[in-house]
């Protein structure tokens, strides 16, 4: 039975019928909030050039910036941290003072418990040649010592975690970080902070103005050797499997937009939440074309948050998140 028993068209009549047979719905509270926080200096908003509406934040800025996107209807918050020094080891990832662990309790101060902090775990922002771990050259590359790694990130968790993270998020793509992570913050009494883990990232031309912006471009080489080629499904999977097995309680996938088939299937293979990084080359591309006037920012960037969801994403990661919780409330 088709046409003309079967008319689509009648249940897009009128806006009412739409959202009453609409199947995907985007909520605030799916959203979280990147920020950038810059440690030793005070009422520094710095717009990133390449991401026009992200500032390097201080953190009496952070808590400004928080309190005012808890006003548009976001709550849940991720840090990035741009470090006074930088060293080999990236040891400013676990300083007492650090960048985000004065952020965590600027935000903190603002928001009180009614608010999730996430704190991305990584060492790229932290160390002198911008790779997510300890550099090994090997003459014709440069790659991370895997092992050797693992220490240095469960340290900067637990040193998260005790300025008040709610979540624990690594980035660095080494094998076996969940599980060491996990450890050390059981160890610590922390084992009621959840892992949210970066397990599916790609190799991306996508983050080009995130590295702007946490000032973390690799010096030399690329992140190939770590973070998963482009190409691959399949594998997708087996990372993602992997790090529920060490103990992620969520896992996420990176990028969103040119990986929402990937999103789909972890969707479909795993239980817990999955997340996706709308990530900073798909902002900036909405931002570029829409300062030209050749698109509808707003109505764009409803329209990829919609389609993230639609993929099967419980919670998005994303620039976009003051503005789309304002236009949701
Ligand atoms: C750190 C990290 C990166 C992003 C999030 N965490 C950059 C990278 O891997 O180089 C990218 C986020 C974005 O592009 O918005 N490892």
């Amino acid at each position: 039975m088709a046409f003309p028993i079967q008319r689509p068209r009648r249940l897009r009549r009128d806006a009412s019928m739409r959202r009453l047979v609409r199947e995907t719905e985007l909520q605030a509270n799916d959203l979280v909030l990147p920020l950038f926080v810059r440690a030793g200096v005070k009422k520094l908003r710095k717009e990133v050039v390449s991401m026009p509406g992200v500032f390097q934040l201080s953190p009496d800025e952070v808590e400004r910036e928080c309190a005012g996107a808890r006003e548009d209807g976001v709550t849940s918050f991720i840090f990035f941290g741009l470090p006074e020094e930088k060293d080999a080891t990236g040891s400013g990832a676990w300083a007492q003072d650090g960048a985000v662990q004065q952020g965590l309790q600027a935000a903190r101060k603002a928001l009180g418990a009614e608010a999730t902090l996430v704190a991305d775990v990584c060492l790229c922002e932290y160390t002198d040649h911008g790779h997510c771990g300890i550099l090994e050259d090997k003459g014709t590359h440069v790659t991370v010592k895997n092992d050797p790694t693992l220490p240095l990130l469960a340290k900067a968790a637990v040193s998260l975690a005790q300025a008040g993270a709610d979540v624990i998020a690594p980035s660095d793509m080494m094998d076996g970080r969940v599980a060491a992570i996990r450890k050390a913050l059981d160890e610590a009494g922390l084992e009621d902070r959840p892992i949210l883990s970066y397990a599916v990232k790609y190799a991306s031309g996508f983050y080009g103005p995130f590295r702007d912006a946490a000032d973390s471009a690799p010096k030399k080489g690329d992140r190939a050797t770590y973070q998963m080629d482009p190409a691959n499904a399949r594998e997708a999977l087996r990372e993602a499997k992997l790090d529920i097995e060490e103990g992620a309680d969520m896992v996420m996938v990176k990028p969103a937009l040119a990986y929402l088939d990937i999103i789909r299937r972890v969707r479909e293979e795993v239980l817990v939440p999955v997340a996706a990084y709308n990530v900073s080359g798909e902002y900036a591309m909405v931002k570029a074309a829409a300062q030209r006037g050749w698109i509808d920012e707003q109505r764009v960037a409803h329209e990829m948050l919609l389609s993230i969801k639609r993929a099967g994403a419980d919670i998005i990661l994303t620039y976009f998140a003051r503005d789309a919780a304002k236009r949701l409330k």
